[in-house]
């Protein structure tokens, strides 16, 4: 017998997206199995390795942790969403800068965390990084490169945010 289903309403990477799902249905096999978006990562079912990691309104989340009914009428962002091969995010430039992985498995989850950290703490010490990553695991790097590669994001999205301030300071002289 078919369970009985729900309606949600999830705005996936900027695109509003309704479906029925099963009450049951996690975030993570809503995004793989219902929408395709295979970035997102299953690596255990302990809820632990952080590997299917994405932003829920703006808060990095375990999306193996969260039921999709719960994220009805909020916004997603996976890995998908964050930059594109012409255009990387700057945690993406930074991956790919300073070689921040090996398998590749754990990437996408610890570059959803990592946006989230830096959208917390622009600025964070070795330390402040390290510890911003407890919640993703990864199996191969010995997570320096990842180190390396989120202090570059932080860079880039510092020298990225000073033309704009500057043009908002020129504004005023308009
Ligand atoms: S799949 Fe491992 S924490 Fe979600
Ligand atoms: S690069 Fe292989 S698990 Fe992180």
């Amino acid at each position: 017998m078919e369970g009985q289903k729900v309606a949600v309403r999830i705005t996936v990477n900027g695109t509003v997206r309704t479906a029925m799902v099963e009450p049951r249905t996690l975030l993570v096999h809503f995004l793989r199995d219902g929408l395709g978006l295979t970035g997102t990562h299953v690596g255990c079912d302990t809820s632990q390795c952080g590997a299917c990691t994405v932003l829920l309104n703006g808060e990095a989340v375990k999306s193996c942790t969260v039921l999709a009914v719960q994220a009805d009428g909020a916004e997603v962002t996976t890995v998908e969403g964050l930059g594109s091969l012409d255009a990387l995010h700057p945690v993406q430039a930074g991956f790919w800068e300073k070689h921040g992985l090996q398998c590749g498995f754990c990437t996408p989850g610890v570059m959803m965390a990592a946006v989230a950290l830096l959208k917390e703490n622009p600025n964070p010490t070795e330390e402040e990084i390290r510890e911003g990553l407890e919640g993703v695991l990864c199996r191969c790097t010995g997570y320096q490169n990842i180190v390396r590669a989120i202090q570059y994001a932080a860079k880039q999205l510092a020298s990225e945010a000073e033309p704009s301030e500057q043009v908002a300071a020129a504004g005023g002289d308009a």
